[in-house]
């Protein structure tokens, strides 16, 4: 964005001495000065044609009060900053004018460098308040094309995210199913909130809470002082030192042990946290997103879950709803990620879906959420290279092919009291799914639920392709 430190001031004073003064020595500063003696009435269109940034407005004009025309600027909705002139040195003419929205004052004889400053300090605000919105504009239009959806509860979703974000709490929960899109979520609620980080660098660090035992979860989070235990040769910053101005995102809290959700609530409460083995209060301003896909409050029951730490977290609030809930959702998500992939694997065949396969898609219960559906477009598009995708080239349990999962959960394979070869009884399902699928070896190899490259490898191994 281009600096402007240079001002639009219309100065309004029927001293035509003191005017002219106040003119030359703001040009002196570059700014450009309108004095135009006007009828009065007359004035505030004036003022509304020429948008000027600033308005210097004397009170005490012959024929109307400077405070009226003041009230009328603020009611025609003028964007100038108005700093009134006067020679009235009683308080309660300053706060009656700053009340009616004025945002400066200035009693008369007044410092003429004071004026500057003061002009000076309002652009450098007002050039703030411009970037700040711009930024944040940049980056909500980011991430509304980034996560996809127009359903509605998808457009409340990202509403809410955009505000939260924009609010710069300091901790935020972030709940929903597996595969829902939490860490994205958590992702853009960062973006969004450093998006004016002039170089767009403030840390984002995601750690997994399930993944690693208590203790190194301790040491990888809060750092540890040199020998504070065996294995600490030297001294480590943990991560929260590391993401300090940024994001530290804990996925699955809901698996953190009860000994660290204490250390965790003080960096929240506290700001600051001391190292394993160290001394030192030491001072981090984070944001904590944590993700959950389990029930925390039931945690809470089983003694499992700080109730202190759940409020916390819970003062900002997301839940990120499952894909069959949103349903409207699925064609948008699956062009998406079919473009996106074919993209990726330079596929240049595949085009997009006919409209049964995109039936199937939407109702489909999609257990693993958007993940799984990814997963799905990402398979077709490496596998396949017909130009519209068809039900036939989905995975059974969607297109509700024979073999798929839900039938053969209670199918039982009859095994003889002699016992069995595997390898024969593979040799055998291959076989009779090469048959089935009339040599389509797609078909075939999704029949038994196993890739394209398994199946080959399979046919070639059993001598099955004479
Ligand atoms: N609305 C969306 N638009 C586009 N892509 C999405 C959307 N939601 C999720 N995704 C994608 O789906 C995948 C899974 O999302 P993500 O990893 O954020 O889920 P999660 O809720 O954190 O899952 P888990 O609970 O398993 O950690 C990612 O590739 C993500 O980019
Ligand atoms: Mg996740």
């Amino acid at each position: 964005m281009k600096m402007r430190n240079r001002a639009k001031v219309f100065v309004i004073d029927d001293d035509a001495l003191i005017a002219a003064m106040i003119a030359r020595a703001l040009k002196g500063e570059g700014h450009e000065v309108l004095t135009e003696s006007l009828s009065f009435s007359d004035i505030v269109r004036r003022i509304k044609d020429c948008s000027p940034d600033i308005v210097l407005l004397d009170i005490s004009l012959s024929g109307r009060s400077g405070i009226e025309i003041l009230e009328e600027i603020k009611e025609e909705r003028i964007s100038s900053e108005v700093i009134m002139l006067t020679s009235d040195e009683r308080v309660e003419t300053a706060v009656k004018c700053m009340k009616l929205g004025a945002v400066d004052y200035l009693t008369k004889p007044f410092n003429l460098d004071e004026l500057k400053i003061i002009i000076r300090n309002l652009l450098e605000k007002k050039l703030l308040r411009h970037e700040v919105s711009y930024l944040r504009k940049v980056y909500s239009e980011l991430f509304d094309k980034e996560i996809i959806g127009e359903s509605v509860i998808t457009r409340e979703l990202k509403e809410k995210v955009g505000r939260i974000a924009r609010a710069r709490v300091p901790s935020i929960l972030i709940t929903g199913e597996s595969g829902t899109g939490k860490e994205l979520v958590a992702r853009c609620i960062h973006r969004v909130m450093h998006g004016g980080c002039s170089n767009g660098c403030a840390p984002f660090v995601a750690v997994n809470c399930t993944a690693l035992p208590e203790h190194l979860l301790e040491s990888e989070l809060f750092g540890h002082e040199r020998g504070a235990f065996t294995d600490a040769k030297s001294e480590k910053k943990g991560l929260f030192e590391l993401a300090d101005g940024g994001t530290v995102l804990l996925d699955e809290i809901g698996d953190m042990r009860p000994n660290l959700q204490s250390k965790l609530l003080r960096v929240l409460e506290e700001r600051t946290l001391r190292r394993i083995g160290g001394r030192d209060e030491i001072p981090v301003e984070v944001t904590v997103i944590a993700t959950t896909n389990r029930n925390l409050m039931q945690a809470v029951e089983t003694g499992d879950f700080r109730l202190d730490l759940l409020y916390r977290l819970n003062t900002f609030s997301l839940t990120v709803p499952p894909l069959r809930e949103k349903r409207e959702d699925i064609p948008a998500l699956a062009r998406h990620f079919l473009g996106h992939f074919t993209r990726q694997y330079n596929n240049r065949t595949v085009k997009g879906f006919s409209r049964e396969a995109e039936d199937l898609l939407c109702s489909y219960d999609w257990p693993g959420n958007i993940r799984e559906l990814r997963n799905v477009i990402e398979r077709i598009v490496v596998l396949e290279s017909s130009e519209l995708i068809q039900p036939l080239h989905l995975p059974g349990e969607i297109a509700h092919l024979p073999g798929s999962r839900s039938r053969t959960s209670d199918y039982r394979f009859p095994l003889p009291d002699s016992g069995l070869s595997l390898e024969e009884v593979e040799r055998e399902l291959f076989q009779q799914a090469l048959e089935k699928a009339k040599g389509n070896r797609t078909l075939a190899a999704r029949l038994l639920q196993v890739s394209y490259d398994t199946l080959r490898y399979h046919v070639k191994k059993f001598g099955l392709d004479a």
